[in-house]
């Protein structure tokens, strides 16, 4: 069991496969003189398998596999197949730019809900958000997964001035779609634009949706990063995940792996512990995990030191970038 100082338990784990992605979006990656991680430093099928392994004994019930773009990985098949063995729940977050080859494999794996990143639904816009041209494709492929009977989240991050006006284009589309669109307020990461600015708040989404909905409740899962609401009679339904004005840290049950197989106990936090190289070493991984969770912050999730995220500026962040974190 994983319980840190402030009577966490941490049962879920989210693996980034790969920190390379199909698309360019510019909130996630920074744009100049981004570097890949050597391939070398990237953990193999067999360590993840391996690594997850140890996660799994300690009390994991619950992977999420992401990236960059997991789907990118040319050995998905093998890992999520290995993964499969280890009896939690697996899931996945992608930009399904991929998914029409990968439909199979992830129901042979038992996957049963996909979260999909698309930050607008306007062609043009998503050319200039993901600078590739796989608007059709993204979309085509969200709706063969609808048939194929996949639970799908839809994450779209909202930006100020770039696609906050499209909030209500999305909420029309939870009419006849069983989906959930999720707003996510904007977060800071290595040279992402990021701006306060540019942050749209829970309040303030809640505001622009109820000048034209109804909107009422609903319940949240447990350990949810979302608040989640349905207008009356829509098929779908939408939430939102406010990490900047109304961070959810008291609940938190994750921990990360990087690519590079690196863990990280929070999305904000620096300290990295290096489990890849351990075992790579013949080193017992147990005692590191446990190490990480002991030193787990209390709340990082939209406050920076003592700054709250209105005075924050994009210089003061230090950490990596979106892409190379997994989100
Ligand atoms: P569920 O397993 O469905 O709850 O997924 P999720 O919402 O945790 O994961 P997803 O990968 O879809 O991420 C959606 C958004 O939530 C992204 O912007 C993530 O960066 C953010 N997010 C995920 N986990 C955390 C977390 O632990 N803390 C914070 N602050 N944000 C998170
Ligand atoms: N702020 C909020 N969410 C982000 N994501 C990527 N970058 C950011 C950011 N700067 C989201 C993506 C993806 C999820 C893993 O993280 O939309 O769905
Ligand atoms: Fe957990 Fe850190 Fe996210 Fe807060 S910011 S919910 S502590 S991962």
């Amino acid at each position: 069991m994983m319980i840190d100082r402030f009577h966490r338990k941490h049962d879920y784990l989210r693996i980034s496969l790969t920190d390379r992605c199909n698309l360019r979006c510019t909130y996630c990656m920074p744009d100049e003189d981004f570097h890949f991680m050597d391939r070398s430093h990237l953990m193999q099928a067999h360590e993840i398998e391996s690594l997850a392994k140890s996660f799994v004994e300690n009390g994991v019930t619950k992977i999420r596999l992401t990236g960059g773009e997991p789907l990118a990985r040319p050995d998905f098949a093998d890992i999520l197949q290995r993964l499969s063995t280890l009896g939690t729940q697996l899931t996945i977050t992608t930009n399904a730019v991929l998914l029409h080859r990968y439909v199979d494999v992830l129901q042979r794996a038992g996957v049963q809900q996909l979260n999909i990143s698309l930050d607008t639904l306007s062609a043009d816009k998503f050319m200039l958000l993901t600078r590739r041209d796989k608007f059709h494709q993204t979309k085509e492929n969200i709706q063969t997964a609808l048939h194929k009977g996949f639970e799908v989240k839809i994450n779209m991050v909202v930006m100020r001035g770039i696609n906050d006006h499209e909030v209500l284009d999305f909420i029309a589309w939870t009419k006849h779609e069983k989906i959930e669109v999720r707003f996510i307020e904007f977060m800071p990461f290595d040279g992402n634009h990021w701006e306060s600015e540019k942050v749209v708040t829970r309040k303030a989404l809640l505001d622009v949706i109820q000048t034209v909905h109804h909107v009422v409740p609903l319940e949240n899962a447990p350990h949810a990063t979302s608040t989640a609401f349905k207008v009356p009679g829509f098929t779908g339904s939408f939430a939102i995940i406010s990490t900047m004005s109304h961070p959810f840290c008291g609940d938190c049950n994750r921990m990360r792996l990087t690519a590079d197989g690196k863990m990280k106990n929070c999305l904000f936090s620096k300290d990295e512990v290096d489990l890849l190289t351990a075992l790579r070493n013949g080193l017992p991984i147990t005692p590191l995990i446990h190490q990480s969770i002991a030193n787990k912050a209390e709340k990082l999730g939209g406050q920076f030191g003592n700054t709250s995220f209105e005075h924050l500026k994009s210089t003061e962040i230090i950490n990596r970038s979106m892409i190379s974190i997994g989100g």
